[in-house]
């Protein structure tokens, strides 16, 4: 292995840990291409950080920065959870370690709550609290699937889950969805990427970042095709409190949802709460207990006081989500209207908050395009390419936490920009 010692100015080596994060050079070195697995090497991270980071530079320069990049709901957590919250505080156990698959009352409670949401016999059993979804789903990744499997992803794809793949050393497979309008995942969509190497399929509903549930008719259909290939589907529900017409199909709603189905949850979008880390799994109680021997490994369970909250934003506030559903409905008709009037941009609003994926006609670097439009524009979006090659050409804009007149202001500046460009 090659040192990754660097040297001082006075001709010394400095001890890595000596490098420090006001020594900016430290960023900027390569570590040694032993060091790291080829397979972290190869991954990229998705440009949100430095989109963010730019333009709160450019704020602090005095620009008006609007920003459709986040994927983030405007309401705080529910009252109920911040009381619990204080309250925990006091509570000498909150200091503690609680049992890995978490505080048992929040499991019963949330048991209990899904129960009424899937039409399905639910238990505490059934549940393992975990710190948030990202983490609910690398658990199950890793409790699932063995190095060199294929995970199969529909795609436009999650960012995160494609990474969580390849960081545990599978392999993703993106499915294209055929459906570039509406986005809905097709089971033919999937089944010609289904190989003997098929380990898992994992859905994302609804989806970032196009905003799309999977249908009750579809899901049901791709849960009963995998189950009899005995191929896993993993979930991510973490949108489902979204759902702003229709209502929310889940995979656990399937009557053989025990055998191949994991439901991976979160409070983060539902109830405000992303800072507090807390989510869950939902997977039939055998499936939790080889689940709970990576959580015990990782993390051991996930932080006490944002359970206490958590338990009481079930208990108490459980439909808090839905009575934000107007404003969001409001929200994304005024974006509709306002992207309507840009030529260039076509977007079908989706069923489900808090995304639009737009296609902007004759974009073939969706990542350049989002740099001019921060740079020149002052109005942060995500390159649809951050979501997979099946995402290129596309542009996610949140309007979870831009209000109205911003929506307007940033398609009156998308579309001025986009047709300077078509001057140049
Ligand atoms: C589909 C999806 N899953 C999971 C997450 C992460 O959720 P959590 O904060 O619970 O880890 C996000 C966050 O944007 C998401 O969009």
């Amino acid at each position: 292995m090659q040192s990754v010692s660097k040297p001082l100015a006075n001709g010394r080596s400095a001890h890595p840990e000596q490098i420090h994060a006001a020594d900016e050079s430290a960023y900027d070195r390569r570590v040694s291409a032993d060091l790291v697995a080829s397979r972290i090497r190869a991954m990229h991270l998705p440009p949100f950080d430095p989109l963010n980071a730019r333009a709160a530079e450019l704020r602090a320069q005095g620009h008006d920065v609007i920003s459709l990049g986040q994927a983030l709901p405007f309401f705080p957590p529910p009252a109920a959870a911040i009381r619990a919250a204080h309250a925990a505080i006091e509570d000498p156990a909150v200091h503690l370690y609680v049992t890995d698959p978490g505080l048992p009352a929040l499991r019963s409670a949330l048991a209990m709550r899904l129960a009424g949401e899937t039409a399905q016999r639910v238990t505490a059993d059934d549940i393992l609290i975990s710190a948030g979804a990202n983490h609910a789903f690398a658990l199950t990744v890793a409790t699932l699937v063995s190095a060199g499997d294929e995970v199969l992803m529909p795609a436009p794809y999650f960012t995160n889950h494609h990474m969580t793949v390849i960081a545990l050393g599978a392999q993703p497979v993106e499915a294209p969805l055929a459906d570039r309008t509406t986005f809905e995942v097709r089971w033919t969509d999937l089944a010609p990427y289904v190989s003997a190497r098929t380990r898992a399929v994992v859905l994302c509903n609804p989806s970032n970042p196009t905003g799309a549930p999977v249908s009750a008719a579809e899901g049901g259909l791709i849960v009963r095709e995998l189950a009899s290939r005995g191929i896993a589907v993993i979930s991510d529900e973490t949108y489902m409190s979204l759902v702003l017409e229709g209502g929310h199909w889940s995979a656990a709603s399937e009557p053989s949802w025990r055998d191949h189905v994991v439901v991976v949850g979160s409070f983060s979008k539902a109830f405000g709460m992303m800072g507090w880390r807390v989510g869950y799994v939902l997977a039939d109680a055998a499936i939790c207990r080889e689940i709970v021997k990576v959580q015990d490994a990782i993390m051991i369970c996930a932080p006490v006081i944002s359970q206490m909250a958590a338990e009481a934003a079930v208990r108490e506030s459980w439909d808090y989500p839905r009575s934000f559903h107007p404003e969001l409905r409001r929200r994304r008709q005024v974006l509709t209207d306002a992207l309507a009037a840009v030529p260039g941009i076509r977007w079908t609003p989706s069923r489900s908050g808090v995304f639009g994926f737009a296609r902007v006609d004759g974009c073939e670097n969706s990542e350049a395009l989002a740099r001019t439009l921060l740079e020149d524009a002052h109005v942060v979006t995500i390159p649809g390419s951050a979501f997979g090659l099946s995402g290129e050409g596309f542009l996610r804009l949140s309007y979870g936490r831009a209000v109205e007149p911003q929506l307007v202001e940033a398609a009156r500046r998308l579309a001025q920009q986009l047709a300077a460009a078509q001057t140049r």
